[in-house]
């Protein structure tokens, strides 16, 4: 989602803010600015679309100013037009903002009805004219600050500028903000995602909510100042060493990151399985039999979900411990019951996900534990969590999620199988090696899933079934393809089929059924009443099986001998070959698929 990046120091702040904001393009957005403070005035530059288009307008410019904020915004309140972008600026400040100020229509009647003017659609113009309006009053920047962030509501962070000096000021309220400074060079920096500043600023700060940051560069030093908002100086930040590196940030030989990312899974598997059993992991994992919580209360969104479902089977099948699965944006408005010897499961790629992180809080506000499995290392939910599980899949640049679901889920069977006492049965690391195996076997036989797709790109709509352990695969499946696609898909419970989506199928609807060796002859079953009505029938199954390959108009083998419990993880690794050649064959944008953040930020 809106990615920021601000600058203060000696150097030409175009430059750090532009290759700040290339790095956070993954994310998604749909348009970009930056404000700039030129012979002492602030400048607003900013267009509709890809940072290409912002970039253009600048080399043609080629300005030269040592104070700027820029950002990429991803729409919500307001189309995505060139005045809707950020900065919102005026002649005394400009802002970036990330986020959603809920009250922002409330404001705006009330700052509209005392005569101020608005020039874009957005709730963020709200925090501006508020800020004004403050200044005007009492000349002071801090306090102006504190008034409007007291006024707003929502989860947001700001960035600001203003044209009497030459500070950046940032705040926010449940929504990513990191300042940095590198005391070599003189250089304050601020912004939404630390991997902005990788290279740039050594030493990083995570401000908590409302805490105000006042970056300020003089000639001799550079230095952070913090405030509460009652201006008192803060110690409510966590300062660290930024410890993110460049490394993931190449495709090497790769079209796509999302390609990168499937190949890389095998290795991370194999990585993870030495981390979590013979390794450092071991002492993170190895003392949860020690207090097994009455039930697992897992919460996620999207991807992540699906990767809850397939945890709950293994808890629930290893342990017998009771497990719910919801979609953070449902569980955290339904009044959950909780208990206090239950426990909170968080699953997140980036630990910044607004509903996950909502859903954390109010496991704390009713004070019970929260593990997470999670990604990124220092994210918001890492610093909240009780205890991480890390899924050490390094940098997932793909918009589309694909190794991190693999590594949540092998991460949560591994929990499963240290709350069992089974972590030391060598089966366990030798199925893990298998499952490395087996994926790389997938990857080598691309071609196939390939010519699979050049058959059934240009159907109308495509149904994934699956049943037990394959059902969370299903939907993952689908979720992939329409993401990176934009074809209608869905995933449902084989059996589910003939209470009411059956009615869809004809000769232009694909069923990408996946038939584990599990309840095989009733999802063959399930499958033939999908030929019976003329559906196109792709078979993802054991190999070397007649029935599947002659039921089948497509069918894609497997060798699911050795993974009695991780053989779903090799098989949506198919699936995600297939949305990735059908794809490519209708000439999306597959890595930052249309209307998608990484990091969905806002609820
Ligand atoms: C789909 C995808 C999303 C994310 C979801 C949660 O490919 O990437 O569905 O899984 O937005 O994101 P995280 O895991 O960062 O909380």
């Amino acid at each position: 989602m809106c990615g920021i990046v601000g600058y203060s120091g000696p150097g030409n702040s175009v430059n750090s803010i532009i290759e700040g904001l290339s790095r956070l393009e993954y994310r998604g957005y749909d348009s970009s600015g930056i404000c700039l403070k030129l012979n002492g005035e602030l400048q607003v530059i900013k267009k509709e679309g890809k940072l290409d288009n912002l970039k253009e307008i600048l080399n043609k410019m080629n300005p030269s100013s040592h104070t700027g904020i820029g950002h990429t915004r991803w729409a919500t309140h307001g189309a995505v037009t060139t005045d809707n972008a950020h900065p919102h600026g005026n002649e005394i400040f400009a802002v970036v903002h990330n986020g959603i100020i809920e009250n922002a229509s409330i404001l705006k009647k009330e700052l509209q009805a005392e005569g101020w003017e608005f020039k874009s659609q957005t709730d963020s113009e709200v925090f501006l004219v508020l800020l004004t309006k403050f200044y005007k009053q009492t000349s002071n920047t801090l306090q102006s600050i504190s008034k409007t962030f007291n006024l707003i509501t929502g989860n947001s962070s700001f960035v600001i500028i203003e044209k009497a000096s030459d500070k950046l000021y940032g705040i926010k309220r449940s929504a990513p903000l990191v300042v940095g400074e590198n005391k070599e060079t003189r250089e304050a920096f601020v912004s939404s995602d630390p991997f902005a500043l990788v290279g740039f600023a050594p030493n990083i700060y995570f401000p908590q909510d409302g805490v105000i940051c006042e970056g300020v560069v003089s000639e001799t030093e550079v230095k952070f100042n913090f405030y509460e908002l009652d201006l008192k100086p803060s110690t409510r930040i966590k300062s660290q060493a930024n410890a993110m590196t460049m490394d993931a940030n190449s495709k090497g030989d790769y079209e796509h990151y999302m390609l990168k990312e499937i190949h890389e899974q095998s290795s991370l598997v194999d990585k993870l399985a030495g981390f979590y059993i013979k390794n450092e992991g071991r002492k993170v994992i190895e003392d949860l039999d020690k207090s097994i919580p009455a039930a697992f209360h897992i919460t996620a969104c999207g991807t992540a979900w699906h990767a809850g479902l397939v945890i709950k089977n293994y808890f629930e099948m290893d342990n017998r411990i009771r497990c719910f699965v919801d979609i953070a944006s449902e569980f955290r408005y339904k009044n959950p019951i909780l208990n206090k010897k239950e426990v909170g499961l968080f699953i997140s790629q980036s630990g910044e996900t607004a509903d996950t992180l909502a859903c954390q809080e109010l496991c704390t506000e009713q004070d019970i534990a929260s593990y997470s499995i999670i990604n990124v290392e220092g994210s918001t939910l890492f610093r909240n969590s009780t205890k991480n599980f890390l899924i050490h899949a390094g940098r997932e640049i793909g918009v589309a999620s694909t190794k991190a679901f693999t590594l949540q889920a092998l991460t949560g069977f591994l929990m499963s199988r240290a709350m069992s006492k089974t972590l030391d049965k060598p089966e366990v690391y030798q199925e893990i090696i298998t499952l490395s195996q087996r994926i790389n076997e997938v990857c080598e036989n691309s071609e196939q899933y390939k010519t699979v797709a050049e058959n059934i790109f240009h159907k109308k709509g495509f149904i994934f079934t699956g049943r037990g352990t394959y059902f969370p695969i299903a939907l993952e499946g689908a979720l992939k393809l329409k993401e990176i696609a934009y074809v209608h898909a869905e995933g449902y419970a084989a059996g589910e089929l003939k209470h009411g989506p059956i009615a869809l199928i004809d000769e232009d609807i694909v069923n990408i059924a996946v038939v584990g060796p599990e309840l095989f002859e009733k999802t063959v079953s399930n499958v033939e009443e999908v030929k019976a009505r003329r559906g196109v029938i792709v078979t993802v199954g054991p190999k070397n099986n007649s029935e599947l390959e002659h039921l089948s108009d497509f069918y894609i083998g497997l060798n699911f001998d050795g993974l009695p419990n991780l053989a779903p993880l090799m098989v949506n690794v198919v699936l995600q070959f297939v949305a990735y050649h059908i794809a490519k064959l209708k000439g999306t944008d597959i890595d930052k698929p249309r209307n998608l953040a990484k990091s969905v930020t806002v609820e």
